[in-house]
């Protein structure tokens, strides 16, 4: 099966196959090749380049051509934070924010992720299972094609397990990469109430070295937090990992830097995510580490708490990946073109930056580079045709629209 799409308009983001991912700077160049083509077989691309070195076409056999006069295509977002297996909505949460309580308040009162919990544990896998596949599928039709999906609203082993097999599920029956992350380490359950070293013993020691045996982590998290998690919790997080051959995939400072940043960086974590709150002291710890920077602009947007400061990370020299962070308390959204637009219009990034940051790096803080957030000879065909426009910047810019006419997951049609 072979595909070549003609006269597209601006073919966004055709970095060198071996660009892992941009930093500092950097972000601000996007490469884009105008009045471009673009050649797909078997489920790869093979070639890409101005109209006018366009060889044409000897071969017609298995061809389909597409016009995209008018139209850009970009490479499928790569949302490298969620947490897309939940058990229900918190919409009376939402409410009780509007009404002047804290996210942190109603947590403080059993509500929150415990409260995603106690949903989790009433309800059976298959459901769970068929619940995720409809919100994944969604997810793919407004243009994410790579994801990763953490555990921790299980808070207990059998039912960590149960988020576990469902994320193992969706990556055999969806046509996306997915990875999956353990984060056991979310929120302390009550039962276990001032016995908080146990309870990360427990998750460490018995839930992770069953989970992968049974093939299901990609990677280990902890939420690093006043009132969760400690610094030496995090390091029994880390150190579980490493010894598993797991990187880490941290959440810290959404609400207080307590030195989780460097504790990562100094233990090779893959990326730190949230850092709504971020001190010189962090920005050092990252300062040529090989720790990513991933904001999540749309969990700030629906908590109102500050965006993560990308302009001094960036001025470090630092990558930025952005991601949705897709979960049912703090960010009910998937939506990754609105992460683009939030990224543009809250965090001052250029639309070029922000899809770098939402494409190649979202795919490098999954350690995907080699196969998914670019327009490079080999990666998976893995893009999107928008409706006709300008130039790019109209997606970010006419925010809370979908300007995606159709989606290619692996050089085939998905929506
Ligand atoms: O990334 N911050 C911790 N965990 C999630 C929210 C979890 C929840 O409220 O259900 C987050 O924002
Ligand atoms: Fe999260």
């Amino acid at each position: 099966m072979r595909l070549f799409i003609k006269n597209i308009k601006q073919l966004v983001g055709t970095h060198h196959e071996d660009q892992v991912l941009v930093s500092g700077e950097e972000m601000n160049q996007l490469p884009i090749i105008e009045n471009a083509f673009l050649a797909v077989e078997d489920g790869r691309i093979i070639a890409f380049g101005e109209m006018a070195d366009w060889p044409g076409i000897t071969d017609w056999r298995d061809l389909e051509v597409i016009d995209a006069e008018g139209k850009c295509v970009l490479p499928l977002w790569c949302d490298s934070h969620t947490h897309t297996v939940f058990a229900g909505t918190r919409e009376g949460e939402f409410v009780d924010r509007i009404n002047g309580l804290s996210y942190e308040e109603i947590a403080k009162r059993g509500g929150g992720i415990l409260n995603s919990a106690a949903q989790m544990a009433e309800m059976s896998e298959e459901q769970l299972y068929s619940d995720a596949l409809e919100r994944a599928k969604k997810l793919i039709a407004l243009g994410t094609g790579a994801l990763e999906i953490k555990s921790g609203y299980g808070l207990s082993p059998e039912t960590e397990l149960k988020m576990l097999r469902v994320i193992k599920k969706l990556k055999e029956n969806l046509p996306i990469p997915i990875k999956s992350t353990f984060l056991g380490a979310h929120a302390l359950p009550p039962s276990y109430k001032g016995r908080r070293k146990e309870y990360v013993h427990l998750m460490m020691d018995e839930v992770l070295p069953q989970a992968i045996e049974e093939g299901l982590v990609d990677y280990v998290d902890i939420f690093t937090e006043e009132g969760y998690f400690d610094l030496e919790d995090t390091l029994a997080v880390l150190e579980a990992g490493k010894k598993y051959g797991l990187k880490a995939k941290i959440h810290v400072n959404q609400f207080n830097a307590i030195g989780g940043v460097k504790l990562a960086v100094e233990h090779g974590a893959l990326s730190v995510d949230h850092l709504e709150v971020l001190e010189e002291a962090d920005i050092e710890a990252l300062k040529g580490s090989g720790t990513i920077p991933v904001a999540l602009p749309s969990c700030s947007f629906f908590l109102g708490i500050p965006y993560t400061p990308v302009k001094p990370l960036m001025e470090a020299g630092l990558p930025i990946a952005l991601a949705t962070d897709y979960n049912p308390g703090s960010t009910p959204s998937g939506n990754m073109n609105f992460v683009v637009s939030l990224a543009c219009i809250q965090m001052k990034m250029t639309p070029e930056a922000a899809v770098n940051a939402a494409s190649l790096n979202g795919a490098a803080a999954m350690e995907l580079s080699h196969e998914v957030g670019s327009i490079s000879i080999g990666k998976r065909a893995n893009f999107m045709i928008t409706n006709p426009m300008k130039t790019f910047h109209l997606m970010p810019y006419a925010f809370g629209e979908n300007h995606i006419e159709t989606v290619f997951v692996n050089g085939a049609v998905f929506s």
